[in-house]
C-alpha cells in the first residue's frame, strides 16, 4: 500500500505537508516556475496492508445486495484471469490478444503535440488552470456540435464533453435512478446491463435462461440481421441502443432506426444510442440517432474519443442531451443531467480536451480517419482468414469487430480452444448475453504483424 506519510522504518510517521517550508508561498514560488524543482524531504515507502484473508475482523456494514446479484467477474476480468492462468501453464506462449478491444496504435502525433503544448502551458502561470467547467470546455464542446452533429439541430449546450462514453452511461443510470426498466441488445456491451443491475433497476439473474429479471433482452442475430424485432419487444423506460453494435459489428440502417425511434415515441421511451464506433461506419447508415427526425424528444447520444484516437487510456468522450428530451413531468432531461454531472464529476482533463480540440482539427481528423482506416484493413485479414476456413462472419463492415459463428458450441470452450491452442485470445460471445452464445468476437485493434501471426495461427488451427 502506497502511503503519503514520511518515515523510516521504524520511525514515526509524518503527515507529508508538515514538511513543507514554513515560509513557502506557493504564488512567489509559482511565477519563478522553480517551487516544481525543489524536492521535499519525502521519503514515500510501501508498506504492506495485511491481506484480507488473514482477518476475521468484519464491519457491520451490509452488502450492497444489487451488486451481490452480478454474475462471476465483469466480462473482460474473467478473460483476463484466464489469461493469465495460460500464461504460467505456457510461460514462454507469445498471447496475440485480440479479444478486449483496446487500441494498439499510437496516438496520432497532431493530438499528442495538443495535449503536450497544454500539458506545458500547466506549468507557466498564465497557461495555468484548475478546475474547469464540469460539462467541458465550450470550445471543445462546440467543436464536437459542429463536427458530428452539423445541420442536426444539436447546439455545444447539448453537449456534455466526459472522461468517457462508460464513465457516462454509469452516470445515466444514476439520472435514471432504480425505479426504471431498461431493454439492450442481446448481445450488447456488457455495461447496460451490470450497471442496470447495479442501480438495482433489476431481479435476480435466472441461471436457467442467463438473464436478469427484469431486463428486456432484444434478440439481434444473423436470423433478424441483428436488429431486433420491435414488434415482440414489451415498453421498457430506456432503451440501451449500440450502433455499431459491440460485438456484432452491426450497424442499425436509416430505416431500422425510423423504426426504433417511432417504437420509443410510441411508447414513451428514452433512446440511450451508443455511438462509441461511429466513425468506423462505411457505408450509408446513420452515424448519429439525430440523423432521424423526430430523435431529439426520445434519444440521447454517448460518444467516445477511445477508438478513433486511441483514446482509451487519454479518457476523452461526450454524451449528447438534447434540450428537446424531457420527462413526463415534462422537466428537462438535460437539466437533471446537468445536476448528475455537476455532483459526481469535476470536468475531463484539460489535457484530454486539449487533446479532443486537436482530434477535431482537420489536420486531427484526417490522422482519426487513417488509424480507422489501418484497423479496417485488420479487420479485413480476419474476416478472409475465417471465411477462408469455412465460417460465417458478420459485422466488420462498420465496425472494428468480427463476429464468428461457431454453430452449437460453447462459446466460452471455443474461446478456451483458441487460447490453448493458438495462443489468441479472443472473445467469447456469451460475455455479452445469451444471444451471444455459439460466436466469438475477434477485435482489430492490434499492431499488423499481429494480425498476420494471429491469421496464420488460426488457419493451422482451423485447417
Ligand atoms: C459500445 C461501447 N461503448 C462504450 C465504450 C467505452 O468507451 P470509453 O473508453 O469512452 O469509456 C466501449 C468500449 O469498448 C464500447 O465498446
Amino acid at each position: 500500500m502506497m502511503t503519503g506519510t514520511t518515515a523510516s522504518p521504524g520511525t514515526k510517521a509524518t503527515p507529508m505537508s508538515f514538511l513543507l517550508p514554513s515560509s513557502f508561498s506557493l504564488r512567489a514560488s509559482k511565477s519563478s516556475n522553480l517551487w516544481l524543482m525543489r524536492r521535499l524531504p519525502v521519503n514515500v515507502r510501501c508498506v504492506s496492508s495485511s491481506p484480507a484473508a488473514d482477518t476475521s475482523y468484519t464491519t457491520k456494514v451490509s452488502r450492497n445486495a444489487n451488486i451481490a446479484k452480478l454474475q462471476a467477474g465483469y466480462l473482460f476480468r474473467e478473460m483476463a484471469k484466464r489469461r493469465a492462468a495460460h500464461l504460467l501453464k505456457h510461460p514462454d506462449a507469445e498471447i496475440i490478444s485480440l479479444g478486449v478491444g483496446d487500441t494498439t496504435e499510437p496516438i496520432p502525433e497532431v493530438i499528442t503535440n495538443a495535449m503536450a503544448e497544454r500539458a506545458h502551458a500547466l506549468s507557466t502561470v498564465d497557461g495555468y488552470s484548475g478546475y474547469g467547467a464540469e460539462q467541458g470546455e465550450k470550445k471543445l464542446r462546440a467543436a464536437i456540435a459542429a463536427t458530428y452533429y452539423a445541420d442536426l439541430g444539436i447546439e455545444e449546450a447539448d453537449v456534455f464533453v466526459s472522461d468517457g462514453a462508460k464513465c457516462d452511461i454509469s452516470r445515466l443510470q444514476v439520472l435514471f435512478g432504480s425505479n426504471v426498466k431498461i431493454a439492450a441488445q442481446d448481445p450488447s456491451y456488457p455495461v447496460y446491463v451490470d450497471s442496470s443491475v447495479i442501480m438495482g433497476q433489476t431481479d435476480l439473474y435466472q441461471q436457467d435462461v442467463q438473464k436478469y429479471g427484469n431486463i428486456e433482452y432484444m434478440r439481434c442475430s444473423p436470423e433478424n440481421g441483428f436488429f431486433p424485432d420491435l414488434s415482440s419487444v414489451p415498453r421498457t423506460d430506456i432503451i440501451f441502443f449500440c450502433s455499431p453494435n459491440n460485438p456484432t459489428g452491426a450497424a442499425a440502417s436509416r430505416d431500422q432506426l425510423t423504426q426504433l425511434v417511432k417504437f420509443a415515441k410510441d411508447n414513451g421511451s428514452i433512446i440511450v444510442y451508443d455511438s462509441a464506433y461511429a466513425m468506423y461506419i462505411s457505408d450509408d447508415s446513420p452515424k448519429s440517432i439525430f440523423e432521424i427526425p423526430g430523435a431529439k424528444e426520445v434519444a440521447m447520444e454517448t460518444a467516445s474519443f477511445s477508438k478513433y484516437a486511441g483514446f482509451t487510456g487519454v479518457r476523452l468522450g461526450w454524451t449528447v442531451v438534447p434540450k428537446e428530451l424531457l420527462f413526463s413531468d415534462g422537466h428537462s432531461v438535460a437539466k437533471d443531467f446537468n445536476r448528475i454531472v455537476c455532483t459526481s464529476f469535476n470536468g475531463a482533463s484539460t489535457i484530454s480536451q486539449a487533446g479532443g480540440l486537436g482530434c477535431l482539427s482537420p489536420e486531427g481528423l484526417q490522422a482519426m480517419e487513417d488509424v480507422i482506416g489501418f484497423y479496417k484493413e485488420n479487420t479485413k485479414i480476419i474476416v478472409d482468414t475465417f471465411t477462408s476456413l469455412g465460417f460465417n462472419v458478420y459485422g466488420a463492415k462498420n465496425a472494428p469487430y468480427v463476429w464468428v459463428h461457431f454453430p452449437g458450441r460453447n462459446s466460452w470452450d471455443v474461446f478456451a480452444e483458441i487460447l490453448e491452442k493458438a495462443h489468441v485470445v479472443t472473445t467469447p460471445g456469451s460475455g455479452f448475453g445469451p444471444g451471444g452464445e455459439g460466436f466469438v468476437r475477434v477485435s482489430a485493434f492490434g499492431h499488423r504483424e499481429s494480425i498476420i501471426e494471429a491469421a496464420r495461427r488460426l488457419k493451422q488451427l482451423y485447417k
